[in-house]
Parts: structure tokens; sequence; C-alpha cells
């Protein structure tokens, strides 16, 4: 027990960097929650997104050089409506190409905002959306191949919401005052106070992890909420950091979506993992008006190792009774650190509870059968194609790969017919923690680690976290031809900046 106990404290004092014992600067937590300003897309034209170049002062006086759509730093919020098109005109004032990907919407390949649709410096992208989704929560994003990581951590990101005309949500609803987007990043900063991306060995290999949480670009922020129930629609939009959302009370919510939409019943629970581009929607009540705070574990790099994620075990556990080479992998000792993340604050205004009152029973979930598959496909995520410390060392960006290869543009690595239910697995090798994402369509996870999935409890998904064996149950309506084919990938962007990426046909 003495030498567990010692060993965690040396773990924990070598994960701290030792930038923050000389930065000059201390992040001030409790600035009011930024609420992204509402873009409706609609069939009008004038709609139109400006990339631009920023300044953002993430640390108060040290002003960071960031990117935005419209904005100094991410973009306003999209929102769409079901069964109407959708006009939207995306402008290039940066000094590199640029695409603007909708993650996650049903749209066909050319409308897509893959990498084959990067549009350089003075560009304009005009594509014409026809809003074909249930309402969901989804991610807009720049997908340059091998400069998705840097540009989204600049700032080319925003959260889309598409309304269904059709549905009664019975949801809080009011945008802004019992619904709020909360967009979670992390980031790193120099010793002024800088926003800075320095990829390490450590982070070309596990992908970029920052010491301080921003919501909607914000260090934790404070937000006001009615005495009542409170809808909050969570997106990991960070570079490659997992997070196991909770309240520091303890207190239980209700997911009600994922990535897709509604899921069919409230699903009560006290905590929430996100991997990279996932998003969920939460329901809390805050009629007990007790200021709360929303919190994460720091999952460190031993829990991106197979096998190293925490469930509901939480705290250290880097050092548990097999030794470091436990199931933790050979990463163990820059595992969990056992740190508490501090998210964001919540208190209770004056203002009278608004919405509804209680959580319907159901929800008036998207359930189209997908029936049985026709056809299997096999996916690895391999860490390296080639060399090992040619890979590690990241001298040529394009290590890492799928099924043996690295990404390349112009060659179509599977090729999927309409309507047709596929199954796909996908593995990873070097037992390492990955997520992957498929374009043009939502899926059912079927399977992990070879443990069968209630979709009841995970819904529509386009992102899922691998962390061994994954099945998912496939089908495609939207078009993609070999110009604009659909891509899938690990979220990661690091991984996927480095190859980790394929595409394919829809025919
Ligand atoms: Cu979030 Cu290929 O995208
Ligand atoms: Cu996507
Ligand atoms: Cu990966």
């Amino acid at each position: 027990m003495k030498r567990r106990n010692f060993l965690k404290i040396a773990a924990a004092t070598l994960a701290t960097p030792a930038l923050n014992i000389s930065r000059a600067w201390a992040a001030e937590p409790g600035a009011p929650l930024p609420i992204p300003e509402v873009m409706e897309i609609g069939p009008d034209a004038g709609n139109t997104l400006d990339a631009i170049r920023g300044t953002h002062e993430f640390i108060a006086g040290a002003p960071s050089e960031t990117w935005g759509y419209s904005q100094d730093y991410l973009g306003p919020l999209l929102r769409f409506r079901r069964g109407r098109t959708a006009n939207i005109s995306v402008a290039n004032r940066l000094d590199e190409p640029i695409t603007a990907h909708w993650h996650g919407m049903h749209v066909p390949g050319y409308l897509d905002g893959g990498p084959q649709l990067a549009f350089g410096p003075g560009e304009t992208w005009a594509p014409e959306l026809p809003i074909d989704h249930p309402a969901a929560t989804l991610f807009y994003h720049s997908h340059v191949h091998g400069r998705t990581g840097p540009q989204v951590y600049r700032g080319l990101a925003g959260m889309i919401i598409i309304d269904d005309p059709e549905i009664d949500d019975p949801l809080p609803r009011n945008y802004g005052v019992n619904d709020f987007p909360l967009i979670v990043q992390d980031r790193g900063f120099d010793r002024s106070g800088r926003m800075t991306y320095n990829l390490g060995m450590m982070d070309r290999m596990h992908g970029f992890r920052g010491d301080e949480i921003l919501v909607n670009g914000v260090i934790r922020p404070k937000l006001t909420v009615p005495a009542g129930l409170v809808r909050l629609r969570i997106l990991n939009a960070s570079n490659s950091r997992v997070y196991d959302f909770r309240f520091n009370d303890g207190r239980q919510f209700y997911q009600v979506a994922s990535d897709g939409g509604l899921l069919n019943v409230p699903l009560a629970t006290t905590s929430l993992q996100l991997d990279g581009a996932e998003r969920a929607e939460i329901v809390v009540n805050f009629s007990d008006r007790s200021p709360v705070s929303l919190v994460s574990h720091d999952i460190g790099m031993g829990g991106m190792m197979n096998g190293g994620m925490m469930g509901d075990r939480g705290g250290s556990m880097m050092m548990d009774d097999r030794g470091m080479m436990g199931d933790r992998g050979m990463m163990g000792m820059a595992g969990n650190s056992g740190t508490t993340l501090d998210i964001m604050s919540f208190d209770v205004g004056e203002t009278a509870p608004v919405g509804p009152a209680s959580l319907p029973t159901t929800l008036p979930a998207d359930a189209p059968e997908l029936g049985d598959p026709v056809r299997r496909r096999d996916f690895t995520l391999n860490m390296h194609t080639g060399g090992m410390m040619r890979g590690m060392m990241g001298r040529d960006g394009q290590m890492m790969g799928i099924n043996g290869e690295p990404y390349i543009m112009d060659r179509i690595d599977e090729t999927v017919r309409t309507g047709e239910t596929e199954l796909w697995r996908i593995n990873a090798d070097m037992m390492m923690r990955h997520t992957f994402h498929v374009h043009g369509t939502s899926f059912r996870v079927v399977s992990q680690n070879g443990r069968s999935v209630d979709p009841a409890r995970i819904g529509w998904k386009d992102v899922v976290r691998v962390q061994g064996p994954t099945e998912i149950l496939l089908r495609f309506d939207k078009l993609a031809s070999q110009e604009t084919p659909f891509m899938y990938h690990c979220h990661i962007l690091e991984h996927e900046d480095a190859g980790m990426m394929g595409q394919f046909t829809v025919t």
C-alpha cells in the first residue's frame, strides 16, 4: 500500500509539465459563458461564413492569434430546418486552403466539405444543402488533409443544430434560456499566456492535449440557469482529449440525444463519456438552486491505451495492484493523473423556470430499420504503416493509416452501394485507443470488445470509440462520387492528419 502511494505521487509529479511552474499567468475562471450567435440558414442567399483571422484573449492581457468563421474564434451556431434547402456561402479570407465540413449531416459527397473540396485564399464555396436529417446537434469544421488539427485548433469549428418541424420536441428548447450549446476544447498556452499548438512526440502519438479547458472559447466559464430543467448540447471539439463529464455533487442527469439525434428514452446517468467529435444532449434539473460545476477526470495518455479507460473507477489508477505493466499498458505512468478538471460552473438565477417541468418517458427518436447486413468490411487502424521511428518523429506526417495504407486523395479505398446494409468491423493495432468516424450517414453500434451494445442506450452515431474490436451497422442513401468521396477516419485530429483516413464512393 505504501509503495503504491509513493508511486502515485511520483507519477503525478512527473506528469506536471514544468511550464506550469514558470508561467506568468493564471487563468481566471468565472467569466460568463458566451452564447454563440445564431445563423438561421434557409433557402435565401446571403448567409456567409467568412473564414478570417482574429485575436482572442483566452488569458486576459495575452491576445492569441486565432481563426474563426465570421468571428475571431470559432463560428456562429448554424441552425438548419429539416425538409428545407439551405444556402450558405463560405469565403476563404485566410492564406491557406480550407473547407467547411458539415460533420454528421446526411448530404451527398459533393456538398460534404471533405478534403477534396478544399478551396484556396480569396475563393468562395457556396453549397446548396438539402436538409434531410433528423433533429440533432452536429459539428462543422475545416477538413483539409494534413491541416485539420491545426486549423480546428486555431478556431475553424462550430456547432450546428438541426430542427425537425415534423416532430414535437418535448425538451427545453429556448436557445440561450434553457437550451445551451457547450463547445468543449482543451488548449495549451505558452509562458506569456498565448495559445500554442506544439506537437511533442507524445502528442503525435496520442493526439494533442492542452492543460486548459475552454467552453465556447472561454476558460472555465460560468452559466446562470433558470431553476428548472435545462438542456445542454455538449460537443467535444477537442483535437483528441476525452472527457467523462459529471457534476461535482454527483447529481443525476438525463442523456436525451447522441450524435445523430434523440434517443428513444431519456437515459438517467451520473457520467457521460465523450471522445473527440462526439455530441450528447443532456437535461439537468437545477430546481434545487444549488450551484454546481461540470467536471471531468484528467484522462491521461494511459487512458488512451486499450483497456485504459476508467469507467466509473475514476481516480488515479495508473499504479494498480498489477503494477505498471497491468492492463493500463506501458503508458501507465502518464495515465489518468487523478486530477479533476473543472470544465465550467453553473449558478441558478432569479428568473422563473421556463419550458417543461418534467421529462417525457419516451422521445421521438428517428428509427429507420437497418435490417441484416449484406456485406462485411474490416478496418484496422494502424499507428504506423512504415518505419516506427520515422512515424514517431513525424518526419513525413503520413505514417499512420488504415488497413496498412496512409490516406491518399486519389485512391478510392472502398466502393459502397446505396440502400445496402453493411457491417463494418473496426480494430486497432498496438493496443491504441482511437475513434472511428464515417461521413454521409449515421450508424448503429452493434458491439464493442465482443460485448453487444443496446442501441437504445447509444442512439444514432457518426463517431464511435475504438478500444478493441468495434462493430457498426450502417447504410447509405446519399451518393458520393470518385471526385468527392465520403471519408472514414480516426477523429483524433493528429491521427487523421498523419494519414489515418480512408475514402469511399457510394453509387
Ligand atoms: Cu469531423 Cu471527417 O470529420
Ligand atoms: Cu465528418
Ligand atoms: Cu486514432
